[in-house]
């Protein structure tokens, strides 16, 4: 089976959040199932300098109003790689959705529909090799910035054949790609696609919407996200959407990247480790210690590594730190984002040296030591689709005390008497992001950690749980041929 996976973010190239993390990792996922992903993104600098030759495999005197090309590549897993080479909407300084002061790119809807567009003419046949056209049995679309794929294989796909299927995956359904009307009549699709069935929404064009709308499945990250998202509370608005879709929308959870997230081989840590090696761990610490300015103690020592926003309850962290280090507690943080967040934290740890540590900006082999140092990582989300670091701190022993919602829900298993009684507690977990409901759910944690048996028991659980790639890689692939068939 031949699928095109879609996206605007893969690591090692290009990475904001999670969602560079699963489609990185979805190619290596889906081999063994017997499945070839092709994952396509957008030309930006970092990723058109990855490239070793750049033949053009098709071109566009105008993709969506800019001329573009389609590049050739590969991942670091060795995977095949296309890039989408429309250097006015790519080559530019800043990030992927926002320049440089964080302000989103006025032309994101261009930006992202000539994706989509480029999508849907490589799954239907655009590129040629010797007189054959290379042709893709599905294409896998991620988030609003993919979204727009299923509306052109919907509506006018490339040289007016038989659509190819499509999968919409919502990694977030908080960041929808909403346009205003006006926008409509420059992305190439007939007046039947403005619709409430399709690309419109509120007056405008909602990319994300259409996405759903469009889409022969849906998934959703995690099974409870997918629950959740049914109702107004987790809906933003396409709750209604998401129910009138039924057996459509699917759950399937996130794995982790064993080769990348593996505490036994992992080049970032002081020490590497397993559950049988724990002992060496506390070298992590240390060096942990040392990078945040940390005392050196035995102390409990929170981590945190998050993008710093309201979805992450990152405000409500801030209110419970002074109790944090009231009960014994240290915290090392890495994270970027609300800059108001941002001073507050400095603030905590001009309040408390030596025992809150915190570094803004973007870390990668930094957050590899965090988990492997830290006795537990800190999710305090309002809302998480699924979350990947409760499931890297399980792997790294680092115990996740995370809020009871989305994918936490789903991957923690709370230490609560029945739990430790039957000896399978992964980590802690509370209701409602609350100032009362973390700070209880710290306290419970600090005494858990003081009873070293009990708490050398639960580490053992998590880091003997399995969050690979190995069932969820086999439930896209189940999909997708239920949706080829
Ligand atoms: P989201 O995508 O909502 O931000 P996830 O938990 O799915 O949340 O994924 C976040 C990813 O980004 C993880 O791989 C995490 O380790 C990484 N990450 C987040 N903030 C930072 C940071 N400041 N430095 C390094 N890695 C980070
Ligand atoms: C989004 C979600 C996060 C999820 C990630 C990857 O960024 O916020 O919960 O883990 O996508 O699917």
């Amino acid at each position: 089976l031949k699928v095109l996976s879609v996206a605007s973010e893969a690591v090692p190239l290009v990475k904001t959040g999670g969602l560079a993390d699963v489609v990185g990792a979805l190619p290596g996922a889906l081999e063994p199932h017997g499945v070839e992903l092709t994952t396509l993104l957008p030309g930006y600098p970092a990723v058109m300098q990855s490239l070793k030759r750049a033949r053009a495999l098709h071109t566009w005197d105008s993709l969506l109003g800019t001329p573009a090309r389609l590049v050739a590549g590969k991942l670091d897993s060795g995977h095949p790689l296309l890039v989408l080479d429309a250097p006015a909407l790519f080559i530019r300084e800043g990030a992927p959705y926002a320049d440089a002061a964080g302000q989103d790119w006025g032309d994101n809807w261009q930006r992202f529909s000539a994706l989509s567009r480029a999508a849907a003419d490589i799954a239907g046949g655009a590129i040629v090799k010797r007189g054959k056209a290379q042709r893709f049995d599905l294409v896998h679309a991620h988030d609003w910035q993919a979204a727009m794929t299923a509306a052109y294989l919907r509506f006018a796909p490339f040289g007016g054949e038989a659509a190819v299927p499509s999968i919409v995956t919502i990694h977030n359904m908080a960041f929808q790609g909403w346009f205003g009307r006006e926008v409509f009549p420059r992305l190439g699709l007939p007046p039947a696609a403005w619709s409430m069935d399709a690309v419109e929404y509120h007056g405008g064009v909602g990319m994300l919407k259409a996405g759903i709308a469009c889409a022969d499945a849906v998934t959703a990250v995690s099974p409870t996200y997918a629950r959740e998202i049914r109702s107004s509370a987790f809906g933003m608005g396409l709750e209604g959407l998401i129910v009138a879709r039924g057996n459509a929308v699917h759950g399937i959870l996130n794995g982790i990247d064993t080769d990348l997230w593996n505490p036994a081989s992992d080049p970032a840590l002081a020490a590497c480790y397993s559950h049988r090696t724990i002992e060496r761990r506390i070298a992590n610490k240390r060096a942990l210690e040392a990078e945040f300015g940390l005392n050196e103690d035995d102390s409990p020592l929170f981590v945190v590594i998050s993008r710093l926003t309201w979805q992450k309850g990152m405000d409500v962290l801030l209110e419970v730190l002074d109790h944090l280090v009231g009960i014994g507690g240290r915290l090392a943080l890495l994270g970027s984002g609300d800059h108001l967040m941002e001073r507050g934290l400095h603030e905590a740890a001009a309040r408390h040296p030596g025992r809150i540590g915190i570094r803004i900006g973007y870390n990668e082999d930094l957050s590899h030591l965090m988990q492997g140092g830290g006795d537990a990582i800190l999710l305090p989300s309002r809302f998480e689709p699924c979350g990947l670091t409760q499931l890297y701190g399980l792997a790294y022993g680092c115990l996740p005390v995370v809020s009871r919602t989305g994918g936490l829900a789903d991957t923690v298993i709370d230490a609560n008497p029945a739990a430790l009684a039957a000896g399978c507690a992964t980590g802690v977990q509370f209701d409602g992001v609350t100032y009362d409901a973390l700070a209880a759910a710290l306290t419970r944690t600090v005494a858990l950690y003081h009873q070293h048996e009990t708490w050398a028991r639960i580490r053992k659980n998590a880091m003997k749980c399995d969050f690979s790639w190995k069932a969820s890689g086999k439930a896209y692939a189940d999909l997708y041929r239920a949706l080829t068939a």
